[in-house]
């Protein structure tokens, strides 16, 4: 072909411009290797095999775009995901940041790429447990968003199995849960400080004045150049001095230093108080991605 693309590329574009059209959802700033390997994934478990009889399929099976989207998205995750660096931020970072605050102050923590919820209830429980259950409800907002429905009903639900809470020492359990037969449900009166929404952070704009930031395991998922572009919204969405929280397998890289490593180790970073960045300027800034702790690839 001229432009140098296969006719399997060309039919794998035409089903990202359907996915763009139809259902106004844009995965072309997806890493496209792993999106190709998913969706061609997707096609051989209902046996097609031809990228415009998916888009037939598509048009047809309105379940099997819920499907793919499955498929695409992965929601994997857990309580305190990654112990060591949530120890971290519960010993020095969350001590720090109200320690910069007043005691009045408002404390806004913005969980992007949430899933099922564990990672904004984990938010909840680590902010309680530095300030007292009567502070965090009246000064603590947690937004917590992702773009896939399906797991935002699930982390509204804040329903949760034995298996999910394995992490969870007994004592936290018992505080923070209440116990329904063999579920169990996030405290009813910490979550009306938990705020779920659909955001993409592909194509929505940014909550602003945010004091913690943490964006795990998800922006690996896209190329360097979107990478780029959502660090920016997140620069422009911390508060001044806000700190940002990366997933294990995520290393910033920066050239412009819109922000600056609180540790590394635990890729926590924080704003810098220069180099403002409006949030559609992609900073020269990209997450490289450590396979070696890449589980889900
Ligand atoms: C592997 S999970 C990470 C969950 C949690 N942050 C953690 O580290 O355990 C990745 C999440 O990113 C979400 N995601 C993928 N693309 C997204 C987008 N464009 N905007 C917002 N969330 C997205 C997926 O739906 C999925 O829930």
């Amino acid at each position: 072909m001229s432009d140098g693309q296969t006719t399997a590329e060309h039919g794998f574009e035409d089903v990202l411009g359907y996915l763009k059209e139809s259902r106004g959802f844009d995965f072309t700033g997806y890493k496209r290797t792993s999106l190709m390997r998913r969706v061609r994934h997707r096609m051989n478990q209902i046996g097609i095999d031809d990228y415009g009889d998916y888009i037939d399929q598509l048009q047809v099976n309105a379940d099997e775009f819920s499907a793919l989207f499955n498929t695409i998205l992965i929601n994997v995750t857990a309580f305190f995901r990654d112990p060591e660096a949530w120890a971290y931020l519960q010993e020095e970072v969350i001590p720090a940041l109200l320690a910069e605050r007043g005691p009045d102050d408002p404390v806004r923590v913005w969980s992007a790429g949430c899933a099922s919820g564990e990672e904004a209830y984990s938010l909840a429980i680590a902010l309680t447990e530095a300030m007292g259950i009567e502070r965090f409800r009246q000064q603590v907002k947690i937004y917590a968003t992702d773009v896939d429905e399906e797991a935002l009903t699930h982390a509204r639900q804040a329903t949760y199995t034995d298996r999910d809470l394995q992490a969870l020492p007994p004592d936290l359990v018992s505080r923070y849960f209440e116990q329904h037969n063999d579920r169990y449900v996030f405290r009813k009166d910490l979550r009306r400080s938990v705020i779920f929404g659909r955001n993409d952070l592909v194509q929505d704009a940014p909550i602003s004045r945010i004091d913690l930031l943490t964006c795990r395991n998800t922006l690996m998922y896209f190329n360097q150049e979107t990478q780029a572009r959502i660090l920016g919204r997140f620069h422009f969405a911390l508060a001044p001095n806000g700190v940002l929280f990366l997933g294990k397998a995520e290393m910033l890289l920066s050239h412009s230093r819109i922000f600056d490593p609180i540790d590394l180790k635990r890729r926590i970073f924080r704003k810098t108080a220069s180099g403002t960045v409006a949030p559609t300027t992609p900073p020269a800034l990209a997450v490289v991605h450590d396979r070696r702790v890449d589980l889900d690839e």
